[in-house]
């Protein structure tokens, strides 16, 4: 990924399928004066996703995408994304899953945060799964988006202890926490 140059952010789509709480967390930072992004635009495939009224409340556009025919649809995302001058993608909790064809088109400027520590547990329910194998760490992870699930080269993990009175929901709330931490500092770690 190129380094940032001169003061210009680099124009950042996120996408959302739920809470918007990593959305909320990359606005916030995005209006630091060291963020070397700015989010222009908020994508969801659905207009149930709560996160979408951050769209109003930092007045930023959103558009809702209904997936039925996967092809037509990242078709049209393509064309809204270069519309908007969109360089970069941020996935937070978007559900759905991109095709190789789209992230190559979009030149692989895609990232992800997965609730795991990768390559332990891809795809969903990791917190359950971490209880269910007793493990002693859970974590976050945030990575290149590859055409297969999970698997896109990792650009950093956060960990953290699971203690004996977690479950999968005070564990969720727990990783959540660090996820926040964690994506602006890759998105650092990308551009700085
Ligand atoms: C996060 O745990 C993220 O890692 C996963 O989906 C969840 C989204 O949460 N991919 P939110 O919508 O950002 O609150």
């Amino acid at each position: 990924m190129e380094k940032l140059t001169g003061l210009k952010k680099i124009k950042t789509a996120v996408f959302i399928s739920g809470a918007g709480s990593n959305l909320k967390n990359l606005i916030e930072f995005s209006q630091k004066k060291n963020s070397p992004i700015s989010i222009n635009l908020i994508i969801s495939n659905t207009n149930k996703a709560e996160g979408l009224k951050y769209a109003h409340k930092f007045n930023i556009k959103k558009k809702i995408f209904c997936y039925q025919n996967n092809k037509v649809i990242e078709k049209n995302i393509l064309i809204f994304l270069k519309k908007h001058k969109i360089n970069f993608i941020c996935l937070a909790g978007f559900m759905k899953i991109l095709s190789s064809s789209f992230i190559n088109k979009f030149n692989h400027k895609i990232i992800n945060i997965h609730p795991s520590l990768l390559p332990k547990y891809k795809g969903l329910n990791t917190h359950e799964r971490a209880m269910r194998n007793k493990d002693k760490f859970a974590g976050c992870t945030v990575h290149y988006v590859a055409a297969k699930l999970d698997s896109g080269k990792i650009i950093m993990q956060k960990k953290i202890k699971i203690a004996a009175k977690d479950n999968a929901i005070s564990l969720a709330k727990n990783v959540l926490k660090i996820e926040h931490k964690l994506y602006p500092e890759a998105i650092l770690k990308i551009f700085g």
